[in-house]
């Protein structure tokens, strides 16, 4: 039985590894492992969020609620917007993007994506019909190029996405270029993807009240330490949010994610640490990579960084390689288009855990 032509000619997404598989393959006790491939929260997940789950456990037997408004209007107050202006999704930010493609793309559509970014936009858009048009993030200046953007766009374009901070470059694009682009192209719908905001201390979610053809994608995968509970949200003006929940799947958000995510909302003091420390992390790990000669660690605004490698004389997958066999889990990025094979992206993780990298990388480069 032959796969739809589009599935049958695509190639599947590589995420990165799960330390369950590490330990596995290199014989390793699995609680060792310092996993820095997922841009995940390591401090864990709220604990008012799992003593939710806990009470929540009993229920499981019924149907999750398909409304979500108690936690619409929690994400709403998060992020100082109207309720008719969010929409949640149940597999984290992911199924928001593929509820926009199947909300908006019409065979044959082309979006925009500048490289290097989430390939994920790519991976899910081209299942509906789209083609991808690449503009580029400017890897000596460290910020996209804006011209290539506006290069790009024909009259078939549909989406633009732009990942602000960008991974895997950790950097911002300003508000004014992202208003100039909405502005300019009323008729195509620009992404901005707020995956990583909260590292940024920066938002561009004011910008939905001023153009009805920006939307915002969040996840609580990240700061919000849910990344296993698989939830995200989209935020836009009423119109785009009404018709996409015409055709969202009515119950993805679990029940258990759902006490998860309300209870992680109302844990202010949860979510500042996890900014406060992820940041900390951040700025200790870019020191003490950057006295390392042989990387070229790029700044970042969010919780990883990307690294240049080629001067170790390693490429990607054979650092990423020797860093595993002794308990550390990188993301080699030469899966990402837009990157040759000499970059890896490290994330935050615990003060002792990026100790323990630091020792280790050198060793392994020395
Ligand atoms: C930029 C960006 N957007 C979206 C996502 C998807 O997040 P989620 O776990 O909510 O599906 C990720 C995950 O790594 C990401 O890096």
């Amino acid at each position: 039985m032959k796969a739809r032509k589009i599935v049958d000619e695509m190639d599947s997404y590589v995420p990165g590894r799960s330390q369950d598989e590490i330990a596995e393959e290199f014989n390793l006790n699995k609680d060792e492992i310092i996993k820095l491939g997922s841009n995940e929260n390591p401090w864990g997940p709220s604990p008012k969020a799992m003593e939710a789950i806990k009470k929540e456990i009993s229920s499981i037997n019924r149907y999750p609620e398909s409304q979500l408004k108690e936690l619409v209007a929690e994400i709403a107050k998060y992020s100082s917007v109207e309720d008719n202006q969010v929409i949640i999704g149940g597999d984290g930010a992911d199924e928001i993007i593929d509820v926009l493609a199947k909300t908006f793309i019409d065979e044959g559509d082309e979006f925009i994506v500048p490289l290097p970014s989430y390939m994920y936009y790519e991976y899910l858009l081209q299942q509906y019909g789209a083609h991808p048009v690449y503009a580029k993030w400017d890897l000596d200046k460290n910020e996209l190029d804006v011209e290539s953007i506006f290069d790009s766009i024909t009259d078939r374009t549909k989406m633009i996405f732009l990942c602000s901070p960008n991974n895997p470059t950790g950097t911002l694009i300003e508000k004014e270029v992202l208003a100039d682009i909405a502005e300019k192209n009323p008729e195509i719908l620009i992404v901005i993807d707020e995956a990583y905001f909260e590292y940024s201390e920066v938002t561009n979610k004011d910008l939905i009240n001023e153009y009805d053809n920006i939307f915002i994608i969040r996840t609580m995968s990240k700061v919000l330490g849910l990344a296993g509970m698989r939830i995200g949200y989209g935020l836009a003006c009423a119109e785009i949010i009404e018709y996409m929940h015409r055709i969202k799947p009515v119950f993805s958000l679990t029940r258990l994610s759902f006490a998860a995510a309300l209870n992680t909302f109302r844990d202010e003091e949860y979510i500042k640490e996890s900014i406060k420390k992820g940041i900390e992390s951040r700025q200790y790990l870019y020191e003490e990579l950057s006295k390392i000669d042989s990387l070229n660690v790029f700044p970042s605004k969010s919780n990883f960084m990307l690294i240049g490698v080629k001067d170790t004389g390693f490429t990607a997958s054979e650092l990423a390689l020797e860093l595993m066999k002794k308990g550390i889990i990188v993301r080699d990025c030469t899966s990402f288009k837009g990157l040759d094979e000499y970059w890896i992206r490290i994330s935050i993780c615990t003060l002792d855990e990026d100790k323990k990298f630091i020792e280790i990388i050198k060793e392994v480069l020395s």
